[in-house]
């Protein structure tokens, strides 16, 4: 089944009395399961389209389906849920929040879902801290973790919940090359093992090479992949 329908999607901002294309009206379907990358140069759209798809943003014209459901057509407290309980999102400045601890960072997200009983919230994340090998750090702040580490907090966050889809963007932009190599194999692995399609944008090539299928943005249009 497609867990992602993007059809005709366009997206256009008004800068004072200029528009700014940011998507030219994408085509793009996502089968669960998938290991994707998204690449192309910067403005290209990466970011709007996956914000587009994460539901933050709406298409000017054209629509958005994750799961079935048109995310223009939804109000906005389905559309927090279905996020919550199918949707996981890991960004390129990590956005811990700095006063929690990795574990109660971790849990944050399980707050917001109505997945799992509050009973085991704690455990769910301490298993996904050890998931992405950090349970000699559940009590360590962001500031007292290294840039590799944050990262991997960053990803326990997005699959506690167990999601369907991690939108990823530019997961391994401030990462040290072996590092991000090091991510995107720990991004693989759960892909493997739990089926979790991932959306990922990236500049590197190296990064793209690991995907299974590489979709190229040009100023807003596709131009491979899609
Ligand atoms: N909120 C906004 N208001 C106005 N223009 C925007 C806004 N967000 C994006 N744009 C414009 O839309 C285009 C696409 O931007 P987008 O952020 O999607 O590119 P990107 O491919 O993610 O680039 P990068 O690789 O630098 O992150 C750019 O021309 C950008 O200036
Ligand atoms: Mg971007």
């Amino acid at each position: 089944m497609s867990v992602v329908e993007v059809r005709q999607a366009a997206k256009t901002y008004l800068m004072g009395q200029i528009k700014v294309t940011a998507l030219k009206g994408v085509d793009l379907t996502v089968e669960g399961g998938e290991f994707m990358a998204l690449a192309g140069p910067s403005g290209s759209g990466k970011t709007t389209l996956l914000n587009l798809i994460g539901g933050f943003e709406k298409p000017t014209s054209g629509s958005v389906r994750v799961k079935g459901t048109d995310l223009a057509a939804t109000s906005a407290d389905a559309l927090a849920s279905l996020r919550a309980r199918q949707m996981g999102f890991v960004f390129q400045n990590f956005n811990l929040l700095p006063v929690l601890t990795a574990l109660e960072n971790v849990e944050y997200p399980l707050l917001l879902s109505d997945k799992f009983s509050a009973s085991r919230h704690r455990d769910l994340a301490r298993q996904a801290l050890e998931r992405v090998g950090l349970s000699g750090h559940l009590l360590h702040r962001p500031m007292e973790m290294s840039g590799g580490q944050r990262q991997r907090v960053a990803i326990a966050r997005a699959i506690v919940v167990e999601p369907d889809i991690i939108l990823a963007d530019e997961p391994t932009a401030n990462l040290d090359h072996t590092t991000g190599e090091e991510i995107l194999r720990l991004m693989k692995d759960i892909n493997r093992v739990s089926k979790t399609t991932f959306i990922f944008s990236t500049h590197d090539q190296k990064i793209m090479d690991m995907a299974d299928r590489v979709v190229r943005l040009l100023d807003g249009a596709f131009v491979e992949g899609a």
